[in-house]
């Protein structure tokens, strides 16, 4: 496994890797999530390749940048077992060289949900990814359906900037109690953990709801606030049933509205983090 720091090493590893590369892209402090991300991607590509940088760019003021946890060591080996070929590691400095101008603004995709909760973040999201793209030149790139919001911004910065990488979106990897893995649900206390399934428990109740028949937006939407609310240690951020293409809040699951089907997502704080979750629901 190649551990490249500079664009220009990474450049000259990428050229001698053979195609198609997968790529996941991650903040570190991997977890099962990534390892099925890299394993669907070691499935379908000739070579692999993954990049660790937490990138200060979508981190709000006040938010954990400071706090990510960070274990370069420990990331390393579990890159070189899962036989990825090239790590790219680079500082800040690197990705965001003095001087650097440039964003990548995907527009009212990335204002809405996360993005309104967490101004700009869909910007330093969308910038960093098309410079990592550029750098890497994927044929495909492997991302976690956990983060919906983020999966719907990068295919449409892809298919704006018309970037020859095809996108794949992989299953939420959960706990046995519906949890779904993520880097901060290592900031939970034991009590916190305890609450955090208030999330999955939410998401379910709207499948079993519209599996039964129950298509009203604003129906669906009130069943994950009263389920949150049953958690004296969660508080509710949002809790959205949009179109699944433009974000735009459905007031019905079916018909044309939803043509591309309906995500439904949430975000809820608990004392330690601030955790998200999602699903989708197809139209019709
Ligand atoms: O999902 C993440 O870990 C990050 O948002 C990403 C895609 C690596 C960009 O920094």
């Amino acid at each position: 496994m190649r551990i490249a720091r500079t664009r220009l090493e990474v450049g000259s590893a990428r050229r001698t890797l053979p195609e198609p590369l997968g790529l996941v892209l991650t903040m570190g402090a991997l977890h099962e999530g990534h390892d099925s991300l890299l394993r669907r991607a070691a499935a379908e590509c000739e070579s692999i390749a993954a990049t660790i940088f937490v990138n200060p760019t979508q981190f709000g003021r006040g938010e954990d940048f400071g706090h990510y946890p960070r274990d370069e060591a420990a990331d390393l080996s579990r890159l070189e077992a899962l036989g990825v070929d090239l790590v790219f590691a680079p500082s800040t400095q690197e990705v965001y060289p003095a001087g650097f101008a440039t964003t990548v603004d995907v527009g009212p995709l990335g204002e809405r949900l996360e993005g309104a909760a967490r101004p700009g973040h869909f910007r330093g999201v969308a910038t960093v990814v098309t410079i990592l793209f550029d750098l890497l030149g994927p044929g495909r790139a492997f991302f976690g359906q956990k983060d919906g919001q983020q999966t719907i911004v990068i295919r449409r910065l892809v298919r704006d900037l018309g970037l020859p990488v095809e996108v794949v979106v992989c299953p939420t990897i959960r706990e046995p109690d519906g949890l779904a893995i993520s880097s901060r649900n290592r900031f939970l206390s034991a009590e916190e953990r305890a609450a955090a399934p208030v999330l999955s428990r939410a998401l379910a109740r709207v499948r079993e709801a519209y599996e039964r028949g129950e298509q009203n937006g604003d129906r669906l939407r009130e069943l994950m606030r009263t389920t949150v609310a049953e958690e004296d240690l969660a508080a509710l951020d949002y809790a959205s049933v949009a179109d699944a293409r433009s974000l735009d809040e459905l007031d019905s699951v079916g018909g044309a509205a939803a043509a591309d089907g309906a995500l439904v997502s949430l975000a809820v704080r608990l004392p330690s983090a601030r955790l998200i979750d999602c699903l989708y629901l197809e139209s019709g």
